[in-house]
């Protein structure tokens, strides 16, 4: 079938790549298509200033074109600033292939992804995201280098999963000590949605802390695996916002505070592993900070993947992963405070430090 042709008169009402409201001065966005395997990704280079580009890939059925692109520019936008505000010498990028990842994903896809990988030179790393799993990493490294995330077994740091939900259970921590007083979670009403890679990890470490869990997620059989494992609670509602609790952890999809949930938000802290928590950044970060809702800043706190798969290119052990982790908590309180001394939102502060180091670099770069 032959696409319609835009006729000329129309073309500037469209605006498909650079006027998107989630373009951010994007470096590169690159389209990729394999008739044979069916492949249709987008790979996505926000920033090179520091680095490559790394991060990782996302196969999610899209209900359209334009929502994986806007995904893949919000997405590798995040990773600049995670990687900056992390101290690591990488820029931002991210990958997002169309697809069911149950039932469209075969290992000639993703070779074939690789491939595109491949011919950014290495600009571009990759890793995983939602929708993949170490061995497909193992798979990518057949056909190119340019990507982290693999086994072990294959001279890789393995999964990032446990060691992000590591990073965002110490930024959990961090935001409970600045509102609550303490970091201990022992008692803490907590709900975390999404309970795939990241989101079982965390609830492992809620429940060795004493919190009161409760899990809610898409996947029924999920549920069932990670209640019977842990002694959770699954959410039983319909809705999640309008729970009273003392914390919200969102660790399935991003833009879940946005105009129709922001409202009802019953949490006094916000702290999870999704990407692009906030539908607005600063309009939604503004409201937070208004309702008195402590918002650990995900970017920040979701980074101990990439300080995982960092250690892949910089060959650095388990203990400075640990180490680096660990330090999530203090950036965490730190920009806490900057925002309250300031009187901006948490992730402007943190947004602010990020901006700062790059302008940094791009300033010694040109000297
Ligand atoms: N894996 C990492 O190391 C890493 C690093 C940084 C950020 N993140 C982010 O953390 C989030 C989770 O990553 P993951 O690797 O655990 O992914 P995953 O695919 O393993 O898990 C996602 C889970 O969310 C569930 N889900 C999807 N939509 C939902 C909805 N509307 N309501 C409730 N549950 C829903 C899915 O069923 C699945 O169980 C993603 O946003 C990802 O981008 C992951």
């Amino acid at each position: 079938m032959v696409s319609d042709i835009i006729s000329a008169k129309d073309l500037h009402k469209v605006d498909p790549v650079f006027g998107q409201l989630s373009f951010d001065n994007h470096e590169q966005v690159v389209f990729c298509n394999d008739k044979d395997t069916g492949l249709k990704a987008i790979i996505g280079i926000h920033n090179t200033v520091l680095g490559p580009a790394l991060g990782g890939t996302r196969m999610w059925q899209y209900a359209n074109e334009w929502e994986a692109l806007n995904d893949v520019l919000r997405l590798s936008r995040g990773m600049t600033y995670k990687s900056a505000i992390t101290g690591l010498n990488l820029g931002g990028g991210k990958a997002v292939i169309i697809g069911d990842a149950k039932t469209q994903k075969t290992p000639e896809l993703m070779k074939k992804f690789g491939e595109f990988v491949h011919s950014l030179s290495g600009r571009y790393i990759t890793a995983e995201d939602v929708g993949m799993e170490t061995a497909d990493m193992d798979l990518v490294r057949e056909v190119t280098p340019y990507v982290t995330g693999i086994s072990e077994s294959k001279g890789g740091a393995g999964n990032p999963s446990p060691i992000t939900a590591y990073g965002v259970f110490m930024g959990m921590k961090a935001a409970a000590k600045y509102k609550f007083g303490s970091d201990i979670l022992e008692d803490k009403t907590i709900f975390v949605q999404g309970i795939g890679h990241v989101g079982e990890s965390l609830v492992e470490h809620l429940v060795d802390e004493g919190a009161n869990v409760f899990i809610a997620d898409i996947n029924q059989e999920r549920l069932e695996e990670v209640r019977s494992k842990y002694g959770v609670t699954i959410y039983g509602g319909s809705d999640i916002y309008s729970e009273p609790m003392d914390i919200y952890a969102p660790c399935a999809l991003g833009a879940t505070i946005n105009d129709d949930t922001i409202n009802k938000l019953q949490a006094k802290v916000i702290a999870g592993a999704a990407n692009n928590q906030l539908a607005t950044e600063e309009k939604h970060g503004k409201i937070l900070q208004e309702k008195g809702i402590v918002y650990a800043p995900d970017f920040l706190i979701n980074a101990g993947g990439i300080i995982n798969v960092y250690a892949e290119l910089e060959g650095y052990d388990k203990k400075e992963i640990m180490r680096k982790t660990e330090n999530i908590y203090n950036t965490t309180l730190e920009i806490l405070d900057n925002a309250e001394k300031n009187n901006i939102t948490t992730n402007h502060a943190a947004l602010n430090i990020a901006q700062n180091r790059i302008e940094e670099r791009k300033n010694e770069n040109s000297n």
